[in-house]
């Protein structure tokens, strides 16, 4: 799969709420179907006992979510020439991992959600024990993917992948961000405390996301790093965006219960500083994100497209 090679001007900075994002959703309605495809064929339904649990890791991962995640592991690798078999898998793998999070955010000893992407959350569907098992094992499969080597051939490549995705996911990264989301419930946070509270919960896999397309591709250190601080200001953007949506959007467009941060005492950038200060934040991570892919070119502008589509989508 090539990059879409038309030529366009990179938008000014200051037109970033207006960006034309046509090109953007063909490209992500494309790859999401690729990624679906490839979670539906890495999760066949087995007969016996342990079909229910594969019935909610299906559930919860397949026809649904805008796969964001999965679309920045796809089109990173592709400005490194990763083979499409090779990224998709990676993405898979990416959306595996968030979709167990999301399954284990909704519990009722977490956020206590009814509603998950439309529909009843994996708890409600089946039944408590079930949601924990079902996110558990996506959690393990996630990273049995990368193990394996079709994801890539040499094996340094794989563990770094492996590496990458544990610190992101787990205790110094999303897990630990969970923990002081829960402990500060009822706190007014600072806004540092913030930053670090959503880098840890969001921002880690949605950074890691974009560099394991850079990791596939083996790439040079110093491009690496463009695209990790890419990664890192959009995850913070995304977690804003999820936060001012909480109160903007309606519970029919987002597919979730809206107004929960605010009954449940959650400490956001919206509590802090309200929707307008709150968006200013945003655009100015998404400016920050957009020059971080600079040398890229227009090989990048469906990168830069969808940072702004992150901090603008209505869902
Ligand atoms: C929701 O993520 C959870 C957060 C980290 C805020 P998304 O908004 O990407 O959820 P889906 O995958 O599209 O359902
Ligand atoms: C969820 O954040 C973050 C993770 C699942 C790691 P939120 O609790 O704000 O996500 P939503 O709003 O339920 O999707
Ligand atoms: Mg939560
Ligand atoms: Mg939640
Ligand atoms: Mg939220």
């Amino acid at each position: 799969m090539k990059q879409q090679t038309e030529i366009t001007p990179i938008s000014p900075v200051v037109s970033l709420l207006e960006r034309d994002t046509t090109l953007l959703l063909q490209d992500l309605e494309y790859k999401a179907s690729l990624i679906e495809k490839t979670i539906d064929a890495l999760l066949p339904l087995p007969a016996g006992k342990s079909s229910r649990l594969f019935e909610a890791m299906r559930y919860a991962t397949l026809g649904g979510g805008k796969r964001l995640r999965g679309y920045l592991v796809l089109s990173t690798a592709q400005l490194f020439d990763v083979p499409i078999e090779q990224a998709v898998r990676v993405a898979a793998s990416v959306e595996m991992l968030h979709a167990y999070s999301l399954v284990h955010d909704d519990l009722p000893a977490m956020d206590n959600d009814d509603m998950r992407r439309g529909k009843p959350s994996t708890h409600r569907k089946f039944d408590e024990a079930t949601a924990i098992l079902a996110g558990d094992a996506l959690q393990t499969m996630a990273f049995d993917i990368l193990a394996s080597d079709q994801t890539h051939p040499d094996d340094r490549v794989r563990v770094e992948l492996i590496k990458s995705f544990a610190d992101a996911c787990g205790a110094y990264g999303m897990v630990g961000g969970q923990m002081i989301d829960m402990e500060s419930e009822g706190c007014t946070l600072s806004l540092d405390e913030t930053r670090h509270l959503h880098a840890l919960k969001t921002g880690c896999l949605i950074r890691y996301a974009a560099e394991s397309g850079a990791i596939l591709g083996r790439s040079n250190s110093t491009l690496r790093q463009c695209i990790r601080s890419y990664g890192t200001h959009i995850g913070a953007a995304f977690q804003i965006a999820d936060d001012i949506l909480d109160v903007t959007a309606t519970t029919k467009d987002l597919g979730k219960t809206v107004g929960k941060d605010d009954t449940s005492g959650k400490s956001t950038f919206v509590s802090l500083l309200n929707i307008e200060g709150a968006r200013s934040e945003a655009v100015s991570l998404v400016e920050k994100a957009i020059t971080d892919i600079a040398s890229f070119g227009h090989a990048a502008d469906r990168l830069r497209d969808l940072a702004c589509y992150i901090i603008n989508r209505k869902y």
